[in-house]
């Protein structure tokens, strides 16, 4: 499963990839109000930060503007996915994108009937929203796992690209039922490496190695 960072903050996102392990990153209108700087300009310098995907999200929702505004920001790089909404106007713009080779990531999916219609727009990925749906009481894994069967069952290559990612524990689940992508908060990126008892294990071993008085080099 690939790592995408879910963030607009492009401190945090140095440090991410630079464990080497991260493949793209994820924005949407929210974490661009967040980081307070110019949309275009981060998502310019985001792109300048990795080869891989980096989603930027339309801020229209009207298929003539939404057409508009995916072709700005395609052309801001070649790595650039554009986000859009799932509406009928989002996917008729996605279909559009898709036919001009541009690559495209159909976000705010709750549903697997949505996922399936993003599917047919040649979405090259679907953003189910997994921690809003718990936020409700549903369940969100849940989701992951039926789009991942409906896109099985039908050959579908869209990528089912896990989002709304809250803990260490959906990331790992989201492995389980076989998401291609996870895109995960830098909070949440760097509690899945933490466990205390590697930190004591290894605090242990440094001691005791120290005791030795040897050194290997
Ligand atoms: O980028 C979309 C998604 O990851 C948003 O997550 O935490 O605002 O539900 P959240």
């Amino acid at each position: 499963m690939k790592i995408f960072i879910d963030t607009a903050d492009t401190a945090e996102l140095k440090k991410a990839f630079d464990t080497g392990l991260v493949d793209g990153c994820t924005t949407n209108p929210s974490l661009i109000a967040k980081a307070g700087r110019d949309f275009k300009e981060v998502i310019a310098e985001i792109c300048k930060m990795t080869d891989g995907p980096v989603s930027a999200e339309v801020a229209s929702t009207d298929y003539e503007t939404m057409l508009k505004e995916g072709r700005v920001l395609a052309d801001i790089a070649q790595n650039v996915v554009v986000k859009l909404p799932l509406t009928w106007d989002g996917l008729k713009t996605c279909s559009d994108l898709t036919a001009d080779n541009i690559k495209t990531n159909v976000t705010l999916c709750f549903t697997a009937q949505q996922a399936w219609l993003a599917a047919k727009a040649g979405a090259t990925y679907i953003s189910p929203f997994i921690g809003r749906l718990d936020d409700l009481g549903m369940d969100g894994m849940e989701l992951i796992a039926e789009i991942r069967a409906l896109y099985d069952a039908h050959g579908y290559e869209t990528e089912v690209l896990a989002a709304s990612i809250r803990s260490a524990a959906h990331v790992k689940d989201c492995a389980i039922v076989g998401a291609d992508v996870a895109t995960i908060p830098p909070s949440v990126f760097n509690k899945l490496l933490y466990h205390p008892l590697t930190a004591n294990g290894l605090d242990a071993f440094e001691k005791d190695w120290a005791s030795t008085g040897q050194s290997i080099l």
